[in-house]
Parts: structure tokens; sequence; C-alpha cells
């Protein structure tokens, strides 16, 4: 089985050549599957429209939402199109639409292999324990001038409308993902998530901001469930705009993100979605 895999294409500030390229590209590498871990776009539009034109470029197509792609104004939010409504009504219906298989929805099965996956959420696991924050930081998303976005635009309220924490997002996908590596009966497991899953797959650098936000990226326990399950043999994630490639055991954990572009270091999109995209024969 062959494998195409991206994710933060983040179209609504890459602009439309983007998804062109990965059309192209995706197509000459004929793959059985393409992975998108998340981070498309904010606007429905172009969710659908990333759908629908990557969609022929495989046989199947799998995705998992990102924290960008649950986004809604507060406004919004608070008339019930929250991130639990974009989260399970309205990209699996258009997933459905496009005929992309959610994994936030319902795992997938393709010969003897399983697809299991979440758009996952941060649990703090992987901040950094010597930086210094002032109380509440992390649960404010704020530090020296910095603010964490998905706590003003990723609202997931719980059964009485109250705000739910990041902790308690996280492990209520944590236990999603859980219950899919519990009911897949496939052989042979691939784990797609949005967040990364494994510490070993973080950047870490000296800057305290950047120091603060690894506390958003990543949720350990994901790596644990698929540790866990001997079945699992590759994982593919999304969110930190730093792509990696790690055998860990057993396991190949890859991120294969195009992120922004002016994280491109100069190259055109070409390059870069040739640089980023992974090609995996499993
Ligand atoms: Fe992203
Ligand atoms: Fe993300």
């Amino acid at each position: 089985m062959r494998i195409f895999a991206t994710s933060d294409i983040h179209l609504d500030k890459n602009g439309p050549e983007v998804l062109d390229e990965l059309v192209r590209q995706a197509r000459a590498a004929s793959p059985d599957v393409l992975v998108l871990a998340g981070d498309v776009a904010t606007s429905p539009t172009q969710l659908l429209e990333a759908f629908l034109a990557l969609r022929p470029c495989a046989a199947e197509m799998v995705y998992v939402a990102g924290n960008h792609d649950v986004w809604n104004h507060p406004d919004r939010a608070s008339l019930g199109q929250h991130a639990w409504w974009r989260l399970d009504q309205l990209l699996p219906a258009m997933c459905t639409e496009a005929g992309v298989r959610c994994l936030d929805n319902a795992p997938f099965l393709l010969g003897d292999i399983g697809f299991v996956g979440t758009l996952g959420w941060y649990d703090l696991s992987m901040r950094d324990p010597e930086l210094d924050v002032p109380e509440g930081a992390y649960e404010r998303g704020e530090f020296g001038g910095l603010r964490w976005m998905d706590h003003v635009y990723a609202v997931f309220p719980d059964e009485f409308g109250r705000r739910m924490s990041a902790l308690a997002v996280a492990e209520r996908l944590r236990a999603r993902l859980a219950g899919q590596l519990s009911s897949c009966g496939a052989p042979r497991i691939v784990g797609v998530t949005h967040m990364v899953p494994f510490q070993e797959q973080l950047l870490r650098k000296p800057h305290p901001g950047w120091r603060f936000c690894q506390a958003f990226i990543g949720h350990a326990g994901l790596g644990e469930l698929f540790r866990a399950d001997p079945r699992v043999e590759l994982t593919l994630a999304g969110h930190t705009h730093h792509g990696s490639d790690l055998q860990l055991g057993r396991l190949r954990a890859v991120c294969a993100p195009l992120g922004y572009r002016g994280e491109w270091s100069g190259q055109t999109a070409a390059e870069a979605v040739a640089r980023t995209t992974k090609v995996i024969d499993l």
C-alpha cells in the first residue's frame, strides 16, 4: 500500500497555488491512500475545495481535523457553531460529500490495514518544565505578549455550555482514539493525529516564546496508546510545522507538514510541497 502524506497546508494563508502543486505531485506518486492530517483552512468553502481537489489523486483519502479547521468566531461558537460542532458534524458531513474518510468520525479499513485517528488535543504533557511562567499562563494561553489563538477561536463547550479546559478536551479525544484502537480488528494499523504524539518529534529552541508554545503542540497520551498496541506500525501527524521521520522501536513516526509560506526559506510552492510531503510504502 502506497501512502502520500501531508498536513498543515493552510490554504487561507498559502493561497491556491499550494493546492495545485499538491494535486500535481500527489497524482504523480500514484498513491493508494492520500492522508491529510489537518490544518487545511478555517473557511468551510476552502476546506471543501481542498477535499474535492485532492480526493481524485488517490484511490482513497483519509483526513483528521486540525485545530485551525475547528476554529470559529466566538460569536458563532455561542450560537452552537463551536469546535465540537465543527469536529463532529460539519467536517464529517463535508468529508462524506467529497468521498473522504473522516477518521475523527470512524476508523477506516483498507485490505489488512486499519486507519485510526483523531485531531487530538494538547494536555500540556509536552510543556518545557524548565520554563518559568506566571501562574495560570498555560490555562490563559498568554505569556510575554504571546497569545495562543486556540484559546480564542477553538471553543469546546461541555454539556452545560461551559468552556472545557484543554486537558478535558485532550482526554476526551484520547479516549475516542483508545476506543477506535480497541474496536479496530485490523492486524496492521496506521495512526493519524493532528497533534504530535511523541516528545521525540518536537523541535526544541531556546527562545522563551517557542518554549512556551511547545505546551500546545502535542499529547504524549496519544503516543502511549500507539506504543501499547503492537499492531501500530506507522503514525502520521502534523501541527508542529517541523517535519520528521523517526524510527521509535517498531514504530515509524512521521510528521509531514507543509507549514506557512514564510517558513519555506524562500522555496517555491513546488519545492516546498516536494520537500515536505512523504510517500510511504507499507
Ligand atoms: Fe498548522
Ligand atoms: Fe495545528
